[in-house]
């Protein structure tokens, strides 16, 4: 192959055709929470059959938010694992609050729910399972360990938009959930990101901590006359223009799912030999979880790994390791804590290569990517 086969390319659709007609007939705004915005709030409530969601500009905003509405202070713990994106840890830390991490589990990358218990102490309040690859955590056990405990928990479903666990949408589980619609993800608008509210409890005060602090989502719906700083908050809302960039990749968010997936099992069922051959570890996903094609990742010999990925990069592949864990670097030493080992977490992380994914990627590329990494693996 000539061209770099690059690790992502974003699945570039349109704004919604109208979107300027609209705005000029004075149908919706250019700031945040006009038709588009509230067309996709309905389309996600709908869609996780949720109380309530919103949407953010980013899932960084939706975590924020969910640490703000789960009453995160000083000193109080959450549980989460250390192998995810900043972001779930930093929502804490902002709040005052201690990330405590535990470890994964080798075959989806996702907390291990067996060692969530003993990492709760009386200061923890809440865990925070990621759903990484767009493949479920152990959701069962994690609600079963929270409700003994009194413990919230909420969904980091960054990846997990279309991914379900026994049949109940990732993001719609817990009593909250945060979806993330970064370019990166399956599902986009550059940056962009929803808060789903399942628990009843927390509808009324996710709007005003949304809107600055301030009640003037029911002003807006013509329930008062003034609105008025009421609690804390900051500017979550997207602009207009982004939502009606969303609207049109959620309504082709069944399509966009089924090809990730096509790619996807095509890789899975390719890369079999390898993993028969002890090469290469391949993704597990558990009987209970459908998942949503965001990642498909292999696990090699770590200290193979950078060598396979400049291997791969010298003949026109991009392929990538993921996150550095958060117990290991600067900040999380600063402000987190870790129960247990962190032994699997570790191990994920030095070994993982992401391959490329993206709509459009042809199968004559899989194939050439498929066959240099097993060129590649055997060279080595
Ligand atoms: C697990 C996880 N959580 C949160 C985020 C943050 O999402 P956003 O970029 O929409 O703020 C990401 C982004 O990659 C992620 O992977």
């Amino acid at each position: 192959m000539k061209d770099l086969i690059t690790f992502n390319k974003p699945f570039v659709t349109s704004l919604d055709e109208d979107f300027f007609n609209k705005l000029n007939r004075g149908l919706t705004s250019l700031s945040g929470d006009g038709f588009y915005t509230k067309k996709i709030n309905k389309w996600l409530e709908n869609y996780t059959k949720s109380n309530k969601a919103l949407l953010t500009h980013s899932c960084t905003a939706a975590l924020e938010m969910s640490a703000i509405l789960m009453n995160i202070n000083a000193g109080d713990e959450v549980i989460m694992p250390s192998y995810t994106f900043v972001s779930t840890a930093n929502a804490i830390v902002l709040r005052g609050g201690i990330p405590r991490f535990v470890d994964i589990r080798e075959d989806t990358l996702n907390i291990d729910e067996n060692y969530i218990e003993n990492a709760i102490n009386k200061k923890t309040k809440a865990i925070i399972p990621v759903h990484y690859a767009g493949v479920s955590a152990e959701m069962d056990t994690i609600i079963n360990i929270a409700k003994e405990y009194r413990l919230f928990v909420a969904e980091d479903a960054a990846q997990g938009l279309m991914g379900s666990y026994k049949g109940k949408p990732l993001g719609a589980i817990g009593d909250l959930g945060s979806f993330s619609f970064h370019e990166t993800k399956n599902i986009i608008s550059g940056e962009g990101g929803a808060l789903i509210v399942n628990n009843e409890e927390f509808i009324e005060r996710s709007e005003i901590i949304r809107e600055k602090g301030t009640n003037r989502s029911i002003y807006i719906k013509g329930e008062i006359d003034k609105y008025t700083w009421c609690d804390i908050g900051s500017s979550y809302l997207p602009a207009e223009i982004v939502s009606a960039f969303l609207l049109n990749q959620l309504n082709l968010s069944k399509r966009i799912t089924k090809e990730r997936l096509s790619i996807w099992n095509n890789y899975h069922s390719m890369l079999l030999s390898l993993e028969k051959k002890g090469l290469i570890k391949r993704p597990k996903i558990p009987n209970e979880c459908k998942h949503n094609g965001h990642i498909y990742f292999i696990l090699v010999e770590k200290n193979k790994r950078d060598k396979i990925i400049q291997k791969l990069f010298e003949n026109n592949i991009q392929v990538t390791s993921h996150y550095e864990p958060l117990h290991s670097s600067k900040a999380g030493i600063k402000y987190c804590q870790i129960s247990g080992s962190m032994n699997k977490t570790n191990y994920c992380a030095n070994s993982i290569i992401r391959l490329p994914m993206w709509i459009g990627l042809t199968i004559e590329k899989q194939i050439y990517i498929v066959d240099m990494l097993e060129k590649t693996l055997k060279n080595l």
